[in-house]
């Protein structure tokens, strides 16, 4: 059987720079209590609104180890649950008789957990990534795990075989519903038989406060980002891009050039339109595409002039940075 170990198992505790607003302790605090009923839970939006984040985020709030499984990986059944790995080969040479020597030579092929099974079996918490990727047979798996407590193994005799899942297990799925792929009963089933949280983007002070804590700029440099990038975002067909990933990018190149965030500097300006993609957004004006011109209007109205660095403290709790960690924000306040 293989170690534990081996199917990377992680102890959490809450990450570095991790944010919690009111917003995100009133989320995360409702996924911890659905969990303790006894439901899983199942974060669902867009990309970059925060799910994965969240997902570990209550997962160290569990305080149990905790897998990952990616349903968009192509897993099914056996790359779940386990099943016969390597190999085992057994020789006895018996001397009983010691004119006959009697030589016995057997191979067989080992059972295997895999994280699944793994995570039933200790009660460990299990985060599962893009659900609705996932192959039919593992939503049938799952189904029954969730449902009944109990993990149908796979038996070559053809016997049902079922492992009892442990009290402590939990499971936290996440999908993006623009990922959707047509009606898929046994995924539907198994959506009924748990709690989905709908995730937007975050709230504007929580977007300010992930780019003050992730990038290291002033609490007003880092509203300047997220104004350019909310803006943006109202623009073309889209609606949904750019995310928080475009304000984290464009607040650490930002920091790393020294900090500089004023519409005046062309160098800040060709920053935005690489960072936001500017140049393919399907905004017309007259027939032309005027995605960076609109950003240009943008730019100029979120920081018309170089923002001054307060010394600024994030208003929110992130946990400490590692040790030996650059404080932008320390430093130059
Ligand atoms: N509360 C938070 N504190 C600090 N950073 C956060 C927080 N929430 C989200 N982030 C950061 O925002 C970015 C997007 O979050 P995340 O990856 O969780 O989104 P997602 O919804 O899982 O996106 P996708 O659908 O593309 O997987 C990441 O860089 C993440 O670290
Ligand atoms: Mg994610």
């Amino acid at each position: 059987m293989n170690a534990i170990d081996d199917l990377a198992v992680a102890t959490l505790e809450q990450k570095p720079h991790f944010v919690e607003t009111p917003y995100i302790q009133g989320v995360a605090g409702r996924a911890r209590d659905y969990i303790r009923a006894g439901y899983p839970i199942h974060f669902s939006g867009p990309a970059g609104t925060g799910k994965t984040a969240l997902a570990m985020h209550v997962a160290a709030l569990l305080g149990r180890q905790l897998i990952v499984i990616h349903g968009d990986g192509g897993f099914g059944g056996a790359d779940t649950i386990g099943g016969p790995m390597g190999c085992r080969s057994i020789k006895v040479i018996d001397k009983h008789i010691d004119a006959v020597p009697k030589r016995e030579a057997t191979v067989s092929k080992p059972w295997g957990d895999k994280r699944l099974t793994t995570a039933c079996k200790h009660g460990f918490t299990l985060i599962y990534e893009g659900l609705t990727h996932a192959r039919p047979e593992a939503n049938k798996v799952l189904l029954s795990v969730v449902e009944r407590r109990l993990l149908a193994l796979p038996d070559p005799s053809g016997e049902d075989a079922y492992l009892p899942v442990h009290p402590n297990f939990s499971v936290i799925f996440t999908s993006n519903p623009e990922e959707y792929t047509g009606a898929h009963p046994t995924r539907d089933a198994l959506i009924d038989r748990m709690v989905t949280i709908k995730v937007g983007h975050h709230d504007y002070e929580t977007e300010v406060a992930i780019t003050q804590s992730k990038s290291g700029l002033s609490w007003q440099q880092s509203t300047a980002m997220v104004d350019i990038v909310r803006e943006f975002r109202t623009l073309g067909v889209n609606t949904g891009r750019p995310t928080i990933r475009a304000c984290i990018t464009l607040g650490r190149i930002a920091a790393q050039r020294d900090g500089g965030v004023a519409a005046y500097d062309p160098e800040f300006r060709q920053l935005c339109r690489e960072a936001l993609n500017a140049d393919c957004l399907k905004v017309t004006h007259d027939g032309q595409i005027a995605g960076i011109e609109r950003l240009d209007e943008i730019i100029a109205r979120c920081c018309p002039a170089p923002t001054p660095v307060p010394s600024s403290k994030a208003r929110y709790a992130c946990a400490p940075a590692p040790q030996g960690a650059v404080n932008f924000a320390g430093l130059r306040g």
